[in-house]
């Protein structure tokens, strides 16, 4: 896309959320007509689902939030003083809620004097620019509203030459890729890097099962009914007839992929018509839709993985029990 609108509220927007959307729905037409039918995970994100991921980092169950900003809080000093960027780029950014830490320590002890959130939502993205403007008076905030799996290159468009970048992808959202996808992402992530650059990946850590499961599929049911709102979301916004109560919510951990995947299952014999898609799809009973993956990784294998996109490993930390990981890598 290459009219972008610069707004005069710190927002640069590089994706339209109406471009934004006919790719989404290209990606669900696809998914949809597979044998195997899957969705893009962005759908749970609408006003609803995002309040009910807010529910979800906060059960007992779902230790990853949790985790992730133990790491944070204790390690945020070391990190950015071994990063020591200029500029911190968030991909993915949300309420950049944890990522306060690695701000305060970056105003407080490093050369931090601007702070990139990205994030293809543009609505979210703007409230919280305007929020982190006002929290951290003395740093430059631009949002980019862009896509991270198609518009990296912004973020070069966005930052001085001069500058030190670390790049952030927080909260295992890398997870939701598939092995291919995250090769080709942090092929990419590396391209858009210049030497001293920094990325800092927050990756979920293999654990025993048990666990695993109830992370996904929690006794209150909270996970249950965030899945089940994609359905919900795919009817208000492509003008689907799902019927949200005749598919059932589970998750599988998969021990030969290691990932957790989300499914909707079918609990009978039933036709979905997805209007704006012109598409119609039959599910059996016990047929399922596959509507995330959640990648979980052992340390080493995340070393591996960014050394092999051309990266340098610099750290990695952990919370006490080892739940999670934060890695830092240069190039
Ligand atoms: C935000 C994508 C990292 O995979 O754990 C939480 C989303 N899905 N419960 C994850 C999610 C089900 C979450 N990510």
């Amino acid at each position: 896309m290459s009219n972008s609108t610069a707004t005069p509220d710190r927002l640069s927007v590089h994706l339209h959320q109406d471009d934004w959307k006919h790719h989404l729905a290209d990606l669900t037409r696809t998914g949809l007509q597979e044998e195997q039918a899957w969705l893009p995970p962005v759908w749970f994100y609408d006003s609803r689902g995002s309040e009910l991921f807010d529910q979800i980092t906060r059960l007992q169950e779902y230790y990853p939030t949790r985790a992730e900003r133990a790491i944070l809080e204790r390690h945020a000093g070391e990190i950015m003083f071994l990063a020591a960027p200029h500029v911190m780029v968030e991909l993915g950014s949300g309420t950049s809620d944890k990522t306060r830490a690695l701000l305060a320590a970056g105003l407080a002890h490093g050369r931090l004097r601007s702070f990139i959130p990205l994030d293809c939502s543009q609505a979210p993205l703007q409230e919280a620019v305007a929020q982190l403007a006002a929290e951290y008076p003395s740093l430059e905030v631009q949002g980019l509203v862009a896509d991270f799996n198609r518009q990296l290159h912004h973020v070069n468009d966005a930052t001085a030459p001069g500058s030190r970048r670390m790049v952030s992808f927080l909260g295992s959202t890398i997870g939701n890729f598939t092995t291919t996808e995250r090769e080709l992402f942090l092929r990419e992530v590396a391209t858009t890097m210049r030497p001293g650059d920094t990325l800092l990946l927050g990756t979920d850590l293999v654990k025993e099962r048990s666990r695993l499961r109830e992370a996904y599929d929690d006794p209150a049911g909270v996970t249950a009914a965030f899945n089940l709102n994609a359905l919900q979301v795919l009817n208000d916004e492509l003008g689907a007839d799902f019927e949200t109560d005749w598919f059932e919510h589970r998750a599988v951990w998969d021990p030969q992929l290691g990932r957790i995947e989300m499914h909707l299952v079918s609990l009978t014999r039933q036709e979905v018509r997805v209007e704006e898609l012109e598409l119609t799809r039959r599910f059996a009973p016990g047929e399922w839709i596959r509507s995330e993956i959640s990648t979980k990784f052992r340390p080493g294998d995340v070393v591996a993985e960014l050394r092999e996109s051309g990266l340098r490993i610099v750290g990695q930390w952990f919370d006490d029990n080892r739940d999670f990981a934060l890695t830092l890598a240069e190039l």
